[in-house]
Formats: C-alpha cells, sequence, structure tokens
C-alpha cells in the first residue's frame, strides 16, 4: 500500500507562525506535527509514502524525515507550486503512484485511540474503490460534511457547508484506487479557486464505489490547522500518552511493530539520538520487546 501526505499550503490560519516555516513541521507538545500523520500512514500499512510540501521547503522535510530507510520504509518527495487544492495531490503523486491505490493523509490531521487500527483496516479492506473515515463532531460546519438519506445512506458530502446537514465531518484520510488520479483531472476549480477532495469523494460516491467509515468513540480527531486546534492537540497528545504509558506518533515503534525495522536497527537510530529525552525513550523501546 502506498501513501501520500499532503504537507504544503500557506498555513494561512496560522499566520504569523507558519509565514517562516511549514504547519506541517511545527511541534505538537513532544514531536513535529507530520509525525503523527505519518504513524497513520504506517499504520495503515503504507511502506512506500510521499510528502508533497510547499516550495523552498523540501529540504527541511528531508532533514526530519531523510528516505525512510531508517524505519524500513521509502519516503520521496515532491514539491505543489502553490496551494491549488489538496486534490491536486493525485496529480503530483501520479508518477509515485504508477497506477497503484493509495492512501492520501492531511499532514495536520491526528487521530488517536484504540480503535483506530481496526478502523484502518475496515476502510483498507473495504470492498468499494475508496474509503472515508468520518467522525461525529460539535462543529460540523469547519470540515466536509456528510449528508445521510432517511434511510442512513450516504447521499452527498458538502465542503463547509453554512448548515451542516448532519454533524459527521470527513477526516484528512482517504482510501482511493488509481482512478483517483483520472477524477482529479476532471476537476474545475471550486469558488475558493482550490481542487476539491469533497469533488473526488463526491465523484467515487455518485459512482456507488465509496465506503464511509464512522470512527468510534474512543478514537479521537483533530485538524491541527489553527491555533487552537495545535494546543488542543498537544494537550491530547500528552494526556493519552499519561493515559496510556507509552507515547503516540514515533515511526520507530511503528516500524518495529509492523517488522519493518529489527532491533538492531531501532539501536542505530536510537544511538543517533544520543542521550537525550527522544533516545532515551527509543531505548525503552528495545527493552521493552
Ligand atoms: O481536516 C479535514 C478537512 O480537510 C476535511 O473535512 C475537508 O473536507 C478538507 O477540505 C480539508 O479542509 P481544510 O480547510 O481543513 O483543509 P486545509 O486547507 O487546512 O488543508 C489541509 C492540509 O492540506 C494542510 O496540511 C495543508 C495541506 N494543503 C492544503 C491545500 C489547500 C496542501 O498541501 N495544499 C493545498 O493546496
Amino acid at each position: 500500500m502506498k501513501g501520500v501526505i499532503l504537507a504544503g499550503g500557506m498555513g494561512e490560519r496560522l499566520f504569523p507562525i507558519t509565514r517562516s516555516a511549514s504547519k506541517q513541521l511545527l511541534p505538537v507538545y513532544d514531536k513535529p506535527m507530520i509525525f503523527y500523520p505519518l504513524c497513520a500512514l504506517m499504520r495503515a500499512g503504507a511502506r512506500e509514502v510521499l510528502v508533497i510540501v510547499r516550495p523552498g521547503e523540501l529540504e527541511r522535510f528531508r532533514t526530519l524525515l531523510d528516505d525512510g530507510s531508517q524505519w524500513g520504509m521509502d519516503i520521496r518527495y515532491a514539491t505543489q507550486d502553490a496551494a491549488n487544492g489538496i486534490a491536486e495531490a493525485p496529480l503530483i503523486a501520479a508518477p509515485f503512484l504508477d497506477d497503484e491505490p493509495f492512501v492520501l493523509a492531511l499532514g495536520d490531521n491526528i487521530f488517536c485511540g484504540d480503535g483506530f487500527d481496526t478502523s484502518l483496516a475496515e476502510a483498507g479492506d473495504a470492498p468499494s474503490k475508496a474509503a472515508i473515515l468520518v467522525k461525529q463532531v460539535a462543529d460540523a460546519g469547519h470540515y466536509g460534511v456528510v449528508e445521510f438519506d432517511g434511510k442512513g445512506r450516504v447521499v452527498g458530502i458538502i465542503e463547509k457547508p453554512t448548515s451542516p446537514p448532519s454533524d459527521y465531518a470527513v477526516t484528512g484520510m482517504y482510501f482511493y484506487d488509481a482512478s483517483a488520479v483520472e477524477i482529479a483531472r476532471g476537476l474545475s476549480p471550486s469558488g475558493r479557486g482550490e481542487l476539491e477532495i469533497t469533488d473526488i469523494n463526491n465523484a467515487y460516491l455518485e459512482a456507488g464505489d465509496l465506503s464511509v467509515v464512522v470512527l468510534p468513540d474512543d478514537v479521537s480527531w483533530l485538524d491541527m490547522g489553527t491555533p487552537d486546534g495545535l494546543l488542543e492537540a498537544a494537550q491530547l497528545v500528552s494526556a493519552e500518552q499519561d493515559r496510556i504509558g507509552e507515547r503516540i506518533g514515533v515511526p520507530e515503534h511503528i516500524a518495529l511493530r509492523n517488522g519493518w525495522i529489527d532491533e538492531a536497527q531501532l539501536e542505530k537510530v536510537a544511538a543517533a539520538y544520543g542521550d537525550n529525552d527522544y533516545g532515551r525513550y527509543l531505548q525503552t523501546l528495545i527493552q521493552g520487546q
């Protein structure tokens, strides 16, 4: 399974913080933001990942994530020239995807909770060509919102409606087959001048090819694209780590769990961090196995 992380955009809702730094590199409690969606992709089984960034930022991301081999992965990079919309991601990723199915993750979304792996498996195993993860929220109008008919069937998705037809928001993790590229090619920019991911989801839905997986109550989801979201996410990570007694969003841990690296490789990565908090934490994973 291939993965794509969309980590471009101007991050305007976080200005002035994001004038000089990509949002997805900002700290969220004890890790850079992008570690969380990267770990979500790894949990979904994506071992080959393309990271799409805004112009001028590539080297900073590469310094952080490298070529992925330290985690037994293959991480590549591409640039999005302008913030033309989330649905441009399949077009930019097309050469990397090479007609294979993939999972697209937004670089500012965080998921956590015990049930998340089950939801990922449900979406990944869905018999349809595409699957989305949705979550019941209090403020659905800030997101893509699912519309249901009287029988509970999904009939449409509306991007940031002023009167949300339900309180189910579309989260930033999308499971697509290769036809997403063709669908994206046929899109025109919306009123806000962007290629909308909601239009891709509606195209699959209209063709009867979209599965909708509802995230259970024990799975938390946040969009970290605003000051409040950023703060809430930091608090969520801190509280969740205290609750479960281990850290979340640690690529080394998932790589080890997935069998992509062995303890000897983890030891190497931990040694490269040295005697600091993160390095010492990685050491505990070795002893804890
Ligand atoms: O977070 C989930 C929501 O994400 C969905 O419910 C919406 O349907 C979807 O449109 C999107 O809404 P946002 O308004 O939150 O998207 P935002 O512009 O914040 O972009 C999300 C991520 O994608 C962020 O990390 C920046 C990146 N991005 C965005 C655009 C528009 C790019 O890399 N390039 C872009 O052109």
